[in-house]
């Protein structure tokens, strides 16, 4: 599904280098709940930007459902991350202007899914997240963990193979938080492979697998108990 090998990224600071990753592997398998944890710093949003196509390495390989990241255009590269990657940020980047409904369908108008296709299948999804009563809404009339439940409505709008989602909960409150956990976790239950950057020990005790990343590099794997 996910296999990230041997990867490295330097920064060029001031005339120095930031190491921010130092040959980090990782390898995530069809319908896995991987949690990525470690102190700040560690490297963890450097590694879901790289095996997510936003950011390119530099040294080392990506490769998506057999498809080395590497090896595409620009072109083929935004049309991977498209229709089979879906990100999930920490503070939502979902457009204000838009409504709910509106939101979630972006990613399938540039998918090229016709206007009753795309605004059905952004219902359903809407639904799905328990919005299915505030599709009419706008990003800025929304509460934080309703922002967060449409994002990843958005995420999943194209049917993604694997989810990435960074610090999802890191702007909610305990009790919002746990809703997008629940969430999550009857996502993964449904199907979807998830990726998970995260500070929040209750989305790390529910994922299938915790990696450890420690100054650039995976230094532990566990399995939940
Ligand atoms: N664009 C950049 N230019 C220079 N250095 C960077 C850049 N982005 C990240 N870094 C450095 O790379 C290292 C890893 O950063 P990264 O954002 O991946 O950490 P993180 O594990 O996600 O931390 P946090 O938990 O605080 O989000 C850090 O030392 C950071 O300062
Ligand atoms: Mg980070």
């Amino acid at each position: 599904m996910l296999v990230a090998r041997d990867l490295r990224k330097d920064y060029p600071m001031n005339g120095e280098t930031v190491h921010a990753l130092r040959g980090a592997s990782l390898t995530v398998e069809p319908g896995e709940y991987v949690a990525l944890v470690g102190p700040s710093g560690s490297g963890k949003s450097t590694l879901l930007q790289i095996v997510g196509g936003i950011d390119t390495p530099t040294a080392g390989t990506v490769e998506i459902l057999g498809t080395r990241l590497e090896t595409l255009s620009d072109r083929e590269l935004t049309r991977l991350r498209l229709t089979r990657l879906g990100f999930v940020f920490q503070r939502f980047h979902l457009l204000p202007v838009l409504t709910a409904r509106e939101n979630v369908e972006l990613p399938m108008a540039e998918a090229g899914v016709k206007g009753a296709d795309r605004r059905a299948r952004a219902r359903r999804l809407l639904d799905y997240v328990g919005l299915g009563h505030r599709e009419g809404h706008r990003a800025t009339q929304l509460s934080g963990g309703e922002m967060q439940r449409v994002a990843i409505a958005r995420a999943l709008a194209n049917r993604p193979a694997v989810l990435l989602a960074d610090e999802p909960t890191g702007e909610l409150d305990a009790a919002t938080g746990q809703e997008i956990l629940d969430l999550f976790r009857r996502l993964n239950t449904d199907g979807t492979t998830l990726l998970v950057v995260t500070h929040d020990e209750r989305l790390a005790a529910q994922a299938g697998r915790t990696v450890h990343m420690l100054d650039g590099r995976i230094v532990s794997e566990a399995a939940a108990p």
